[in-house]
């Protein structure tokens, strides 16, 4: 089985996870756009979605699936979105797809994360995966500077703005030994609109494609 197949299993198995009539949290990526794909065969059973990117809201408004904005609802049941490294606990780094602020949001008001992922994405310690970090553009060189204090050589990933209108970064060089510590620590930084860090909104299930079917690793 090869790496879209195990995607495309994962998001198939993510619809066993959508409450009858809820809105559903819904990321972004290639995992998540199979995900939107296998939710429009259920969009009759649901009431709609909150969408964590412009790219995802665009597919499920194609696909005849209610958009809710953020800010119209108080709670999501579940929040479904994949990763670009998950460790044994359920922390992860986000952010590949550039979404990583509104995707912590969309989290932030769901009662449980769900991911979904090939398991090329598992990890024993995150860091290999380069961090995704969202700034204000003039805070760019500071933020650049701080992270190479503490290891890491971030870099402007070329060409690209995200829906907010901000910069990211891409920090390479770093073993997040303490994802948690981390987290608060670069959140901290003037200027730093969201770290790709996903410890305290960390996933409480990952459904993770693997040759041999779907593994479910509860957190
Ligand atoms: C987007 C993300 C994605 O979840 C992450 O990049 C994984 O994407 P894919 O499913 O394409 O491997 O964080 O910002």
């Amino acid at each position: 089985m090869n790496q879209d197949e195990m995607k495309a299993m994962v998001a198939r198995a993510a619809l066993n996870h959508v409450p009858a009539g809820s809105i559903v949290g819904v990321g972004t990526g290639s995992t998540v756009n199979l995900f939107i794909d296998a939710l429009a065969s259920i969009r009759d059973r649901i009431k709609g979605a909150v969408s964590s990117s412009v790219k995802s809201t665009e597919r499920m408004r194609g696909h005849g699936i209610h958009v809710f904005d953020a800010n119209q609802v108080e709670h999501l049941p579940v929040y479904i979105d994949g990763a670009d490294e998950i460790d044994h606990r359920g922390n992860m780094i986000k952010g590949g797809g550039a979404a990583l602020t509104r995707e912590k949001i969309v989290a932030d008001l769901a009662g449980a994360f769900i991911c979904i992922a090939d398991a090329s994405k598992l990890v024993k310690v995150l860091g290999k995966y380069p961090l995704p970090v969202e700034v204000i553009p003039m805070a760019t060189n500071q933020v650049i500077r701080r992270f190479k204090v503490i290891g890491g050589d971030a870099q402007p990933r070329a060409g690209v703005t995200t829906d907010n209108g901000n910069l990211l970064l891409d920090v390479r060089g770093l073993s997040i030994t303490d994802p948690a510590a981390m987290e608060i620590e670069v959140s901290l930084w003037p200027g730093v609109v969201e770290v790709g860090i996903f410890a305290r909104h960390r996933a409480r299930l990952c459904l993770l494609g693997t040759p041999d079917g779907v593994r479910h690793m509860d957190f």
